[in-house]
């Protein structure tokens, strides 16, 4: 099964432009047809699903409170779970609202685990369950709610007055996009830079979960991890994106460094300068460690060294003793205590096992979602269109 799964995969991701039969087995090629067929069905079912919600056979869920969705059209790739909490960030610094996330709590306990550390001791809300209209209503009868524009004035879309209630004021639909049977005010998608649609077909053929026509729904694409492809990828994302929804607001963001944490400690948050001519060795299991490595080097360690595991691998004592031998090496070599640097979701995988690495250092890099300035598209824009989708200026639909 798991190995179907992967062939699956490397079919879905494989570019247009590359034969796949260089990279499969005629055995493999053969389930092909299928594949496509299955896709077929599935982009039938979908666009009849569309049609009842758009003609009303079907009613929407509407809530009593603006709905921001945070989407993607494909599986696999990041940046959906940053860009919600880059959401919820500014409507309760910015206009001093209460924001209830609404997430099915699936992709991982991990993920899950870091947004609620992230928000813990703030009023932003976390509601866990697959049924999000449930979910939200039991919330919001807890919480209260109260509608933005009763407590903040708005001019032009923009928070004149920062109140701060309590209430839950604004809900953000994690992984919204498929979730049609919620009505909402804004909807955001997220395209992975450096994996946008495989080779742009439906599932199980290919990677996308909806055609690239949905972009006519959206109010916003963003392009995660702009930093990390050649200028020209983005603008051939860009253009796709454009030849759907012409008027559709693209902006670039990327992941940004904050601060570490101790593992030991987590309310230990030390500067990034902290590891500053430091030896430092790079310990991670996640999908991309040479971005991880990469943001490391710049900021000025005396000696990076790394270990890197597969993604998702779940550290055991065996690993703990080599990344010891390892440190012991590096501590007889330089004459000083190496620091160990993780990413937060190898710290989140399993917290406990990192202990085993006493007496060395072992810190918990953080980042952030930022949006890069670019063409008129800014972190300023982006926060304004956040904030006019609560006074619900009009929106415009191709
Ligand atoms: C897209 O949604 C699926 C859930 O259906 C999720 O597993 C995946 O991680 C998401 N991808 C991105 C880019 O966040
Ligand atoms: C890509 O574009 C950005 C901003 O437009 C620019 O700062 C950067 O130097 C460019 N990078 C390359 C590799 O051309
Ligand atoms: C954890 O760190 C915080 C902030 O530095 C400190 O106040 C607290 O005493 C530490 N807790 C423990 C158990 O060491």
């Amino acid at each position: 099964m798991e190995n179907l799964r992967r062939i699956v995969n490397r079919i879905a991701y494989t570019p247009r432009s590359q034969p796949l039969s260089s990279t499969l087995s005629p055995l493999h090629l053969s389930i092909i047809p299928l594949l496509l067929l299955s896709s077929s069905l599935y982009r039938i079912i979908l666009s009849f699903r569309h049609t009842l919600y758009h003609f009303g056979f079907i009613p929407k869920h509407r809530l009593p409170v603006p709905v921001i969705s945070v989407g993607n059209l494909t599986w696999g790739g990041n940046g959906k779970t940053p860009m919600v909490e880059f959401v919820a960030n500014c409507l309760v610094n910015d206009v001093g609202i209460s924001p209830l996330i609404l997430t099915r709590g699936y992709g991982g306990a991990d993920e899950a685990k870091m947004i609620q550390r992230h928000f813990s001791g703030t009023s932003v809300k976390i509601g866990v369950g697959a049924n999000r209209a449930a979910t939200a209503a039991s919330f919001l009868h807890r919480h209260g709610f109260i509608y933005p524009l009763d407590i903040a004035c708005f001019e032009e879309g923009v928070p004149k007055t920062r109140a701060v209630s309590d209430k839950i004021g604004v809900a953000i639909l994690d992984d919204g996009m498929q979730h049609i049977s919620m009505s909402r005010d804004l909807e955001i998608v997220m395209v992975n830079a450096l994996s946008p649609w495989g080779n742009h077909h439906l599932l199980p053929y290919g990677p996308l979960r909806e055609p690239l026509t949905s972009f006519c729904r959206a109010d916003a694409a963003v392009i995660h991890h702009a930093d990390m492809v050649p200028n020209e990828s983005l603008s051939v994302i860009k253009s796709e994106i454009l030849d759907v929804n012409r008027f559709l607001p693209i902006y670039l963001s990327s992941m940004a460094p904050s601060h570490f944490f101790k593992a030991e400690n987590t309310s230990c948050q030390l500067h990034l300068g902290h590891i500053f001519e430091k030896t430092v060795l790079c310990v991670s299991a996640i999908g991309s460690p040479d971005s991880f490595v990469q943001k490391i080097e710049k900021m000025g360690p005396f000696y990076v060294d790394r270990l890197d595991y597969s993604d998702h691998h779940q550290f055991q004592d065996k690993d703990i003793k080599m990344i010891k031998a390892r440190l012991e090496n590096l501590e007889n070599k330089f004459g000083s205590k190496p620091t160990i640097v993780v990413t937060e979701k190898d710290y989140d995988r399993d917290s406990k096992i990192l202990g085993g690495l006493d007496p060395f250092e072992v810190l918990v890099l953080c980042c952030k979602l930022q949006i890069l300035s670019q063409s008129g598209c800014s972190e300023d824009s982006f926060k304004k269109l956040l904030t006019q989708s609560l006074s619900s200026t009009g929106k415009i639909h191709c």
